[in-house]
């Protein structure tokens, strides 16, 4: 997918390259919220960046341009949103700033979930995957994946308390993550991302509603199949 890119620290990128990558990253997961990865929406996403290709340029389209280019994609509430979070984010940067300087998103959940639009499942994603952050991004396939290696047993979607656990959890294992191996005082690393998007793909390749559990690399963690195992009556959760 085009969006995808090396990870670099975003001190190490000059001010336009990490206002870039965060904005293409932003527009990559808040269309990735209306429809799966496909061929047809890199080349929409592809489309968009080539049409604004930066933030900046976004925020002084006007609100029809950009709805009219959203159009086939679903839910203009998001597009919209979209359109008014570039305008905040390029007046703010202006007023405080000065004219002519160029508007970069912000780099922590907190201050990106103040922005239109932005979730927490956004933000994480944009702190995570552009700005290095051990932050959590929780979407369906997360959500499922990791309630069956809790073992929730529980529709995640309909019990709003699952989501919370589940939630916690991921944030407590990105932060491990992020934590782990050579780096141990570094906090903005790669691994939040690439941990991120790994669960993402897994929920969305293996780890499926109707999951291919003889694919999946993390059985041996997963307390739904172990337990099914000992269910199927080999109690000591082999084969
Ligand atoms: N689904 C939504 N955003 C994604 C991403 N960045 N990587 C993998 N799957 C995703």
């Amino acid at each position: 997918m085009p969006w995808r890119k090396p990870f670099v620290p975003p001190a190490s990128l000059p001010r336009s390259d990490l206002a870039r990558r965060a904005y293409e990253v932003w527009i990559s997961e808040v269309m990735l919220q209306q429809t799966r990865a496909s061929p047809a929406l890199a080349e929409r996403w592809t489309r968009w960046m080539e049409r604004w290709p930066s933030l900046g340029h976004l925020a002084r389209a006007s609100e029809n341009e950009v709805l009219a280019e959203w159009a086939g994609l679903g839910y203009y509430q998001r597009a919209k949103r979209v359109w008014l979070a570039a305008r905040e984010v390029w007046e703010k940067t202006e007023r405080e700033e000065g004219k002519g300087t160029e508007p970069v998103l912000p780099g922590s959940v907190e201050e990106l979930m103040k922005l239109p639009g932005v979730g927490r499942y956004t933000a994480g994603a944009v702190a995570a995957i552009v700005f290095g952050q051990p932050a959590p991004m929780v979407d369906g396939n997360v959500l499922r994946v990791m309630s069956r290696q809790m073992g929730l047993y529980a529709d995640v979607n309909k019990d709003a308390k699952n989501g919370a656990v589940v939630w916690a959890a991921a944030e407590e294992l990105v932060k491990a993550v992020a934590a782990d191996g050579e780096e141990e005082e570094e906090e903005v690393n790669e691994r939040p991302g690439l941990w991120g998007q790994a669960l993402m793909e897994l929920g969305s390749t293996v780890c499926t509603p109707n999951p291919n559990c003889g694919e999946c690399p993390v059985t041996a963690t997963c307390r739904v199949y172990q337990e099914g195992l000992v269910l199927a009556g080999k109690a000591d959760g082999s084969g």
